[in-house]
């Protein structure tokens, strides 16, 4: 049988903008600025979008569109009776553990929706965030409608449909967003949080900075989980590789770039800590929303938007578990999604109680959900990257990458990509990778 193919480059290029551009951007990438001491992050994060993600970006869309498979089958497909295939296994996992917790904060994000309703400027925002996630009913039916979105989107195969979608309602996001950054950046004392988050400084630096930087480089592009190898096996011959994952890069930074300028003015100017983690946007933004006029309905909008943003990644995730059992097993598309989705939900419950029935577990210092994402994104997705890198550059081979990338390119790739990809992403990532992993062990 023919395999479906996006209707044309632009659907290729929104699509995969569509997993990159999520809670990464909006959620993740503030409060991870926020803890590593806001602009000197920014620099280290943006050096390793462009010489590791960039690289690690063009390969998997490649492989994907050479073997027009699911990643299981991708490496079967080159390097058939070897271990390589459980790169793609890994990849499996991965996209199974992150969409556990990533569907546990769109569900905050879509409570929010109904809270935007209810804000003032009375509201102490800190404790309403504390007390939503603390609290079991409404956290638990927003997880669960979240995932019950994705799976009915992936069980009748209407990826294509959603995605048409994102052409029209991110540039109203984008338009929030801007309004958000406008309102914040004329708030009392958003000089100091402006200086935070441009001026470096560059005492701030440690290696932990250099990890949490890769780290959301691969999170924020959807890297080494074999989500940009599944999209890049619809994509046409005509397309090109090395221009699309420009667009991809360029869409997805711009993204996390303005929610720091929307996010860290206010921060400052309401008195906040930056550094409070995973709840510096739902405290912020709300905030911001209040001094605005029409805030409500702003709010609201914007929350809307949030879930839809995290709809087309957790779309991307799930699609990777359920394209591999579609494939490999012969499992009919819907079977395979819901039954994917229900596990997928009842793994997410463990971290959405961390933070009131399980508060009390601790893994190496970190609540359930910060352990989830921790392993993830410090171990899994850096080590699927750093195997299909050398798998890529060394197995493959980097030339024929090239060459599929480049083809009807006006944009070339050629040595500098094949030595990053065969040497410098597999050393540095590891590197930092065990660096990591010995800190937070000892
Ligand atoms: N890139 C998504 C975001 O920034 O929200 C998250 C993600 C999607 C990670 C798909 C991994 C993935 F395969
Ligand atoms: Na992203």
């Amino acid at each position: 049988m023919e395999r479906e193919n996006w209707t044309s480059r632009l659907g290729f290029i929104l699509a995969a903008s569509g997993s990159a551009i999520g809670l990464g951007n909006i959620w993740r990438f503030p409060f991870v600025t926020g803890t590593n001491g806001g602009a000197i992050f920014i620099l280290i994060y943006l050096a390793a979008i462009t010489l590791l993600g960039y690289p690690i970006l063009v390969s998997e869309m490649s492989l994907g569109r050479t073997t027009a498979k699911n990643p299981i089958g991708a490496f079967k497909k080159i390097a058939p009776n070897t271990g390589w295939p459980l790169v793609g296994a890994l990849g499996v996992l991965s996209g199974f553990v992150i969409l556990s917790y990533y569907s546990v904060v769109a569900g905050w994000g879509m409570s929010y929706i109904f809270k935007s309703l209810t804000f003032t400027a009375n509201n102490n925002f800190p404790q309403l965030f504390e007390q939503h996630i603390g609290s079991l009913v409404q956290p638990i039916f927003w997880h669960g409608v979240f995932m019950l979105l994705t799976v009915v989107v992936i069980g009748a195969g209407i990826v294509n449909g959603i995605q048409k979608l994102v052409k029209y309602l991110m540039p109203i996001l984008f338009i929030i967003i801007i309004l958000l950054i406008f309102r914040s950046l004329t708030l009392n004392g958003a000089a100091r949080g402006l200086s935070f988050y441009l001026k470096p400084d560059f005492s701030e630096i440690t290696l932990q900075t250099f990890a949490d930087a890769i780290s959301q480089a691969f999170f924020t592009l959807s890297l080494g989980m074999g989500a940009m190898i599944t999209y890049g096996s619809y994509l046409n011959k005509k397309e090109s590789i090395t221009e699309s994952a420009v667009y991809v890069i360029i869409f997805d930074t711009l993204v996390a770039l303005l929610a720091g300028f929307a996010i860290f003015p206010a921060v400052f100017s309401f008195g906040f800590d930056p550094a409070s983690g995973p709840g510096l946007t739902f405290i912020t933004l709300p905030a911001v929303f209040t001094k605005m006029p029409f805030g409500n309905f702003f709010s609201l909008i914007f929350f809307v938007l949030l879930t839809i943003a995290a709809l087309t990644s957790s779309i991307s995730m799930l699609e990777v578990v359920v394209a591999f059992l579609v494939d490999e097993y012969s499992w009919s598309r819907k079977k395979a999604s819901y039954l994917v989705g229900l596990l997928i939900f009842l793994v997410g419950i463990p971290p959405l109680l961390g933070y009131s029935k399980l508060a009390t577990i601790n893994f190496l210092g970190m609540n359930l959900l910060d352990s989830y994402d921790w392993i993830t994104n410090t171990i899994f997705l850096p080590a699927g990257g750093i195997l299909t890198a050398i798998f890529v550059g060394h197995i493959w081979g980097s030339k024929q990458a090239a060459i599929e990338a480049n083809q009807n390119s006006r944009l070339k790739i050629g040595l500098i990509y094949e030595i990053l990809l065969k040497y410098i992403v597999p050393l540095a990532v590891l590197a930092i990778m065990l660096i990591s992993i010995w800190k937070t062990l000892s």
